[in-house]
């Protein structure tokens, strides 16, 4: 194997498959493994590399399976181990690779550890699995800090004693019903340990690590000034978080590098919100995780200079470190960024959109400048994330109805943020069939957007004017072309709204701020992300080859 193939993640093209919304083989509205190994055919054609799965472990689904209550068994929601064997197997038949996702910060409150720990006295070693703590006040009615959960209210959450009387309080920085483990704890340490081999010994290729920026906590646990209109996961520059981004976490990831360093050309993938990018290159060092997801791409507005500052700081950071960007612009935690380059009002992430928002998109703008900042992406030297259903052009859901909504962010918020339903709804795969082709019973867990229809991969298949088209052919020029190991060297005669570079034989330009436009340049138009005459347009991409 040469060195290329042994370090494929560092140009890879990596699917996230989101599985209660992918495809639904059994007929209950939500998506499961027999469903993605049916589906897989289909990824293999669109050009990624790798797949990456949200969780499907044993799970209450009170965080969609984030809240995990045994690491290493496949929820009956999803099928069994079995199926899961054999949708690895398809996608190694067919050159994928398979990521699975890792939740070390917490575990669902039904965890076996975790209710051993509630049925055990104060100070023993089942607790010490977990952070419980006295409350503050003289009866301890009080959270023992200040501390607020990511996903709104306190997170905090006070236990009963085997008696009834109110008893400590337990940590949770997400859902009251998300314990936080304590990773001081050696007994969590080799617990994770067993878990990563568990999947390793199964065939997974590597994991994408949930919260990979929390873990550790300040010592004696201080308060915290919060602002709450920040990004809910953290992630931004202000004073240092007593519980995101904490040095103390690298200790962690050398030890899991280790692990997953006992088999090939496995991978660890850090899901890390921390600012500035010099700061979350720690991640990416040489004996930590390969790939950190790039949130400051993910987050930068469509403005031109924001753009090549944001490009410009990624390659400089990650490369200091001997590491690949990991591009970014969708995931399951965002607004899908078909939308959310058109919102005109501030949306700090997880804060979602619904129908009463504030500067809601223009639908047809949003699909314009998603293809354009796709085209853009996909042309950067490095690795990529692609969100299941952004291939289709699918926007955000807006118009979900209250009743039907799902997020724990939208019930601790009493409904004042809308969270995330809107980027995980069931995927539509055939215009005409009953849940476009999700569900064979026509059962969704979400509801699909009527005008889902006409985005169907069905209708797109083949068009060469649909996004399917303009991903499949973004992908196979990207390998022909090898512009994932290419130096990207700016174009610097273009007018300030433009980000236009070089990588290898490939001129890429984005016409990125409204009123600018260019007159097409020489060269053989290779890809374009909306027509092109003699002028490229605002909110347009074109590779060119020469
Ligand atoms: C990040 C995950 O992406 C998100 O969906 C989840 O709610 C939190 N971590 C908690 O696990």
């Amino acid at each position: 194997m040469n060195a290329a193939q042994d370090q494929w993640w560092r140009t890879a093209v990596i699917y996230q498959i989101y599985p209660r919304s992918f495809a639904d083989a059994s007929g209950d509205g939500i998506g499961d493994l027999r469903g993605i190994t049916q589906r897989l055919d289909d990824l293999a054609a669109l050009g990624v590399d790798a797949i990456w799965l949200s969780p499907f472990y044993v799970s209450p689904q009170k965080d969609a399976g984030y809240d995990v209550a045994d690491f290493t068994d496949v929820d009956p929601l999803f099928g069994t181990l079995d199926d899961f064997d054999a949708m690895v197997a398809r996608a190694h038949d067919l050159g994928l690779r398979v990521i699975v996702d890792i939740v070390p910060n917490h575990s669902s409150d039904q965890h076996a550890w975790f209710q051993a720990a509630l049925a055990a006295p104060e100070g023993s070693a089942e607790r010490a699995r977990y952070i419980f703590r006295d409350g503050r006040g003289e009866d301890g009615s009080e959270p023992p800090n200040n501390w607020h959960s990511v996903f709104g209210g306190p997170a905090w959450t006070r236990s009963t004693n085997a008696d009834g009387s109110p008893g400590q309080w337990f940590l949770h920085l997400f859902d009251s019903t998300q314990p936080d483990f304590d990773w001081s704890n050696p007994e969590v340490l080799e617990e994770f340990d067993r878990v990563l081999r568990f999947w390793l010994d199964r065939g997974a290729d590597g994991f994408r690590v949930d919260v990979a920026h929390g873990l550790i906590k300040a010592d004696g646990l201080p308060d915290f000034a919060f602002d709450d209109d920040a990004n809910s996961m953290g992630g931004t520059e202000g004073p240092q978080s007593p519980y995101f981004g904490l040095d103390g976490v690298h200790d962690i990831w050398r030890r899991w590098r280790s692990v997953v360093d006992e088999y090939d050309d496995r991978i660890l993938a850090a899901e890390a919100w921390v600012l500035p990018l010099s700061k979350m290159a720690k991640w990416v060092r040489s004996d930590e995780m390969h790939q950190a997801f790039n949130f400051a791409y993910l987050e930068t507005d469509w403005k031109a200079a924001d753009l090549r500052d944001v490009i410009d700081e990624s390659i400089e950071q990650f490369g200091a470190v001997g590491a690949p960007s990991t591009w970014v612009l969708s995931n399951h935690d965002v607004v899908r960024h078909a939308s959310r380059l058109a919102l005109t009002a501030d949306n700090p992430q997880g804060h979602g959109i619904g129908p009463r928002s504030a500067g809601l998109p223009d639908t047809q703008l949003g699909l314009r400048r998603g293809r354009a900042a796709s085209t853009l992406m996909l042309a950067l030297p490095g690795s990529a994330y692609i969100y299941q259903g952004e291939e289709l052009g699918l926007p955000e859901a807006i118009d979900i109805p209250d009743e039907a909504r799902q997020d724990p962010t939208w019930f601790r918020t009493a409904g004042e943020r809308y969270g995330r339903d809107g980027c995980r709804v069931p995927l539509p795969w055939t215009s005409q069939a009953p849940a476009f082709g999700f569900s064979p019973s026509g059962e969704t867990w979400l509801p699909q957007p009527a005008q889902w229809a006409q985005l169907a991969r069905d209708l797109q298949h083949g068009d060469p004017s649909s996004t399917l088209s303009l991903y499949e052919q973004a992908l196979r020029l990207r390998r022909e072309f090898g512009t994932a190991t290419a130096t990207l060297e700016w174009i610097d005669t273009v007018p300030d709204g433009v980000v236009a570079f070089r990588v290898g034989e490939l001129s890429v330009y984005a016409v990125v701020d409204p009123g600018t436009s260019i007159p097409l340049p020489s060269g053989e138009v290779l890809l374009s992300s909306a027509p092109v005459t003699d002028t490229i347009p605002a909110d347009t991409t074109v590779w060119l080859r020469g």
